[in-house]
């Protein structure tokens, strides 16, 4: 499973990019908005520096809803780094745009998916992902996990469908482990639950207890 981070925030994206186990990064208007960024040229400058930090994949959502604003936004994205993803909410523009812009070769992420005909019809117009968005889901005390697992068993009857589940709105560790489980092809998450990957109370009683020990035993060979 690829990891990708969701996040527009330049420190932890270099963070998890120097854990060295970072696949890509997916933003949306909220998270840039979250880092204060806004106005055409300051948007598409923080891109390319996200651009300059990881080694591809970088999904950048367009703000245009009609057809003809989602692609020349799609266009003017794509043109700034070879590594942007074109993000595009799923709708019926949203639809027409993925299809348009995937037959010129640039690669889209349709965002914003709560069903698994949502998904097919995304995978059909050549998206090259679609995002779930199970926390979301699960907010409204309905099984995100559910969607993950219908979207995987659907694509994979289909061997033609080249299309990626990324499993968005990731919340903790346990929606991680079972995207794994699920066969999602990518989980995007917050730094902090990256970070919560390394944890376990175990491995830190362990290793503490190791090096107690290392500790006792260099005393006794320096008496
Ligand atoms: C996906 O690409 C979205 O940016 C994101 O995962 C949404 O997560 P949230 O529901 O925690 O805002």
């Amino acid at each position: 499973m690829k990891f990708f981070i969701d996040t527009a925030n330049l420190e932890e994206i270099r963070k998890a990019q120097d854990l060295g186990i970072l696949d890509g990064v997916t933003t949306n208007p909220s998270l840039m908005a979250k880092e204060g960024i806004s106005g055409d040229e300051a948007v598409l400058q923080h891109y390319k520096d996200i651009c300059d930090v990881v080694a591809d994949k970088v999904s950048a959502e367009v703000i245009a809803t009609d057809f003809e604003g989602m692609i020349t936004e799609g266009e003017r994205l794509a043109a700034i780094d070879p590594k942007i993803v074109v993000k595009i909410p799923m709708t019926e523009n949203g639809v027409k745009a993925v299809k348009y812009l995937s037959d010129k070769g640039i690669r889209t992420n349709c965002t914003l998916i709560f069903s698994a005909t949502q998904a097919l019809i995304a995978a059909k117009a050549g998206a090259t992902y679609v995002s779930p968005f199970i926390g979301r889901l699960d907010d409204i005390a309905t099984e995100g996990m559910g969607l993950i697992r219908d979207i995987v068993t659907i694509f994979n009857n289909y061997p033609a469908i080249e299309t990626e589940v990324l499993a968005a709105s990731v919340r903790g560790n346990m929606h991680l482990l079972d995207c794994a489980k699920a066969g999602a092809h990518v989980a995007t998450c917050p730094y902090k639950v990256i970070a919560s990957l390394t944890k376990h109370p175990l491995t830190d009683r362990g290793l503490e207890q190791f090096l107690a020990d290392h500790a006792k035993a260099q005393e006794l060979a320096a008496v």
